[in-house]
């Protein structure tokens, strides 16, 4: 799944949108293709399509339908239509700011045309280039991070941050990837990542499939693999960071960068500027709270009692002071987070 090898996680094709569903993934490889934004929202909602960057564009191809949908002949019609489709393409996962991107930005390309006809182009031309450089920007982002990997490290990763949580070729994944192609010799540990595993499920098929080397283990290993010597370094990708450099990223990763403190292991963070959220402050940020079904069982087993009370986060925060660095496509920032990303939002 490197740039040249591409399986797009989601693609335009003839006017609508083709998807991998990464349900079905590692044991089928099947592809969905939606004509309607409502089926987009379904298939964010359902996690047919996750991971930021990958959202992200997924909203702005979901307004991109919802443009060839609409009868309106007048702009103002259209843009009402275009509000009321972004609304519910908004509301399907709260927490990656991505999504919020994607369509604020195709919101402004509607906005900005001037006419009906105008705004149908614009804006599936804006969706496309989206996703252009969606890849375009993992690969930069890829190459600057590789930097911070030396020839025989072991990369600890979480989730999965890879060509599936973008348009192609990741951003964690992605900075493995290019760390790979430099030449360096290097292993990668990741974690399967409970509850619905897109470690194990994702991570591992990818890496696999890519020929890198990739050992698996369960959440619960990863401060016997850190208190072993059985990790340099670790890399995750976010879905929001914000201005202080608070990074949200997938449930568990918190408790990864709390015990790679404790193991003087660097923890390190890739994500592009579209996952910065330059207003928000902790307090704001809402964490999504999936469905009980998640940890009451894997796959359609059981593994809980019935009615037990489960509490089922998706994300959660990590304090500025646990990351030691965030590789983004424009560089390297390194703490103190509020002064080095003031920096390169000032210079960008
Ligand atoms: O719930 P998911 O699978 O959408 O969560 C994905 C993650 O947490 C990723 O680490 C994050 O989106 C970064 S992807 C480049």
């Amino acid at each position: 799944m490197s740039q040249n090898n591409t399986l797009k996680t989601v693609e335009w094709k003839d006017n609508s949108v083709v998807m991998i569903d990464q349900t079905k993934l590692p044991n089928i490889l099947e592809y969905v293709t939606y004509t309607n934004f409502n089926q987009v929202a379904d298939a964010i909602r359902t996690l047919v399509v996750r991971g930021a960057p990958a959202i992200g564009v997924s909203g702005a191809f979901g307004l991109a339908l919802a443009v060839l949908q609409s009868n309106a002949t007048e702009k103002d019609e259209l843009i009402q239509f275009l509000e009321n489709a972004k609304k519910i393409l908004f509301e399907t996962r709260p927490t990656a700011v991505n999504l919020a991107w994607g369509l604020d930005k195709i919101m402004q390309t509607a906005i900005q045309s001037n006419t009906v006809d105008e705004i149908r182009n614009n804006v599936v031309e804006t969706a496309k280039k989206m996703a252009d450089e969606d890849i375009q920007i993992n690969m930069s982002m890829g190459k600057i991070g590789s930097d911070l990997f030396d020839d025989n490290d072991t990369i600890m990763t979480h989730c999965n941050a890879g060509a599936l949580a973008t348009v192609g070729y990741g951003t964690a994944l992605g900075v493995i990837r290019a760390t790979k192609d430099s030449g360096k010799k290097i292993k990668v540990i990741a974690t399967e990542t409970r509850p619905i595993q897109q470690g194990s499920r994702l991570t591992a098929f990818e890496l696999k499939h890519d020929g890198i080397d990739v050992i698996l283990i369960p959440d619960t290993a990863v401060g016997y693999t850190m208190a072993n010597g059985l990790v340099n370094k670790i890399v995750v990708g976010a879905d929001r960071i914000l201005r202080t450099g608070h990074v949200y990223n997938k449930i568990g990763t918190y408790q990864i960068a709390i015990m790679a403190k404790q193991h003087d292991i660097p923890f390190y963070v890739a994500a592009p500027l579209s996952t910065f959220d330059m207003k928000s402050n902790p307090e704001d940020v809402i964490i999504e709270q999936r469905k009980a079904s998640e940890v009451t069982g894997i796959g359609d087993k059981k593994t809980a009692p019935d009615g037990i009370d489960v509490i089922n986060p998706a994300f959660d925060m990590t304090p500025p002071e646990l990351v030691s660095g965030i590789i983004t496509e424009n560089g390297i920032v390194k703490p103190p987070f509020e002064k080095s990303i003031r920096q390169l939002f000032a210079a960008n």
